[in-house]
């Protein structure tokens, strides 16, 4: 595998919110991740894509401190993940929204239970705050008045929503999103992405959305991570995408990438050092 530069996300602020370097994780003999480097500027947002089974969301709860490579190292917002115990990881979790594949509620809580989850955590804030908190995040989720019912009365895509009200109540500075709008209709994966751009806006946190919906990412994030064979074969602005040299890029971004055969090797400058998002506006002035 190369032993080129990393790939690096230049933005606004040089300082980086996850820094992978060379992270390999294999299941028995099968190498999901076999040497991902990858470093992402506070406030970028980056758009996750590859195959199904490329390893997306086994990256994602890589870089939440969630499963542990077996080589390489994770650094998140400026704290070393590797070899730490699941103790010391509470407080650099709290700085984290995950939304899983799966959104995981638990059933034993209501909506509004779920919902509320991160910050009753933290503790700090009044039952009648906490009601009021939910209550904003249910109806930027297209769930007002969903409070009081169960996971099991909800569907797919609305457990989906609910899982995203409970990533981001908190106003995490680096949020997971796993496939944010599986299971939704177009219209309200719309709604869900323009969320996820106006809270981002709101909070400049850093976004890493993994998507199977490529075309809304792309009207979306800043940056794209292409992974697949292992790697992340290509890394840069949106923008760029078109232009990409990657032959394995251009099959999986027509629909023709055979994921079951082996990748062909990445092109030497396939990841190109030093990617640079588009600026961010400028603040209006006073
Ligand atoms: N805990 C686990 N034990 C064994 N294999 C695992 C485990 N987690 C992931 N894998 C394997 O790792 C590979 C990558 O899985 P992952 O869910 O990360 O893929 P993905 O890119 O998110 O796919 P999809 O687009 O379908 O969501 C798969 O082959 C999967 O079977
Ligand atoms: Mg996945």
């Amino acid at each position: 595998m190369s032993s080129g530069p990393q790939p690096t996300l230049a933005a606004a602020s040089d300082v980086a919110a996850v820094e992978l370097t060379r992270v390999a994780v294999a299941f028995g003999a099968h190498q999901v991740l076999t040497e991902v480097s990858l470093r992402v500027a506070a406030g970028v947002r980056l758009g996750l894509i590859g195959p199904a089974a490329a390893g997306k969301s086994l990256l994602l709860k890589v870089i939440a401190g969630l499963c542990a490579p077996d080589a390489g190292t994770v650094a998140v917002l400026g704290q070393e993940v590797t070899g730490k115990r699941e103790a010391e990881l509470g407080p650099l979790r709290q700085r984290i929204g995950m939304l899983f594949q799966n959104p995981a509620l638990f059933d034993f809580l209501t909506v509004a239970g779920n919902v509320a989850f991160p910050l009753e955590q933290r503790g700090g804030h009044s039952p009648e705050q906490l009601a009021a908190l939910v209550a904003e995040r249910l109806r930027a989720v297209g769930l007002a008045g969903s409070e009081a019912r169960w996971p099991a009365q909800l569907s797919g895509g609305m457990k989906k929503r609910v899982g995203i009200a409970r990533a981001s109540i908190a106003r995490p500075e680096l949020l997971l999103y796993d496939e944010p709008t599986a299971g939704l209709d177009p219209v309200t994966s719309r709604k869900i992405f323009d969320l996820l751009d106006a809270d981002q806006r709101a909070t400049g946190a850093t976004l890493i959305t993994a998507s199977s919906d490529v075309v809304a990412l792309l009207g979306f994030v800043d940056v794209i991570a292409f992974l697949h064979g292992g790697v992340i074969r290509h890394l840069g602005p949106v923008a760029e995408l078109a232009a990409a040299t990657d032959p394995e890029l251009a099959r999986f971004l027509a629909g023709t990438l055979d994921a079951a055969a082996p990748p062909h090797a990445a092109p030497p400058h396939a990841a190109p050092p030093h990617a640079t998002p588009p600026a961010p506006p400028a603040e209006p002035s006073a």
